[in-house]
């Protein structure tokens, strides 16, 4: 296979309007790089909290056979927080250890972990995992999972 490639995704009202800068976007996308040198990053884009744009965006990445698709942001319970529930009309199949290892080693780190609603799960030859939106929380709960992707991109590919 040819180098990994991946997409970061940012679901944000305000980082959409442009009111607040996406520092989680941009630190994710450090860490991904430091983690995975040989991937390329060939998607990033930021969407509203709307169910539908972030369904469109996450299914035009699977349908280019993008290997790794992580999204930050929209995982709590704000009304507006509805990524979870797009991510799995995405799927096919979903990957509940992936997401039950943020919440488990983030509980290490805030009772709030709990709050999280993150799905992960796989769509062709993808990948999705969801992180939350703080630049803290998503770096932490990628670095408590990044360790299991070489090889899960190889299962799936
Ligand atoms: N997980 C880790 N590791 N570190 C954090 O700081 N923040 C929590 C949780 N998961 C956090 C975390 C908080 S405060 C919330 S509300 C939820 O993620 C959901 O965040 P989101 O709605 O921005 O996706």
């Amino acid at each position: 296979m040819t180098s990994a490639s991946c997409g970061i995704l940012t679901v944000s009202d305000s980082c959409f309007s442009k009111e607040k800068e996406d520092v989680a976007g941009k630190e994710l996308e450090k860490a991904v790089t430091e983690a995975f040198p040989d991937y390329r990053i060939v998607f990033k884009a930021i969407v509203p909290d709307d169910r539908q744009e972030i369904i469109n965006m996450l299914n035009k990445w699977v349908s280019e056979q993008c290997n790794l698709v992580v999204t930050t942001g929209g995982t709590g319970f704000s009304p507006r927080d509805v990524t979870p529930e797009a991510t799995r009309s995405v799927i096919e199949r979903e990957a509940p250890g992936i997401a039950y290892a943020m919440i488990s080693k983030s509980l290490q780190v805030t009772p709030m972990a709990m709050l999280s609603r993150a799905v992960c799960g796989i769509k062709d030859k993808s990948i999705i995992i969801n992180l939350p939106g703080s630049t803290k929380g998503a770096l932490e709960c990628f670095s408590f999972i990044r360790g299991c992707i070489p090889h899960a991109i190889a299962l799936v590919t």
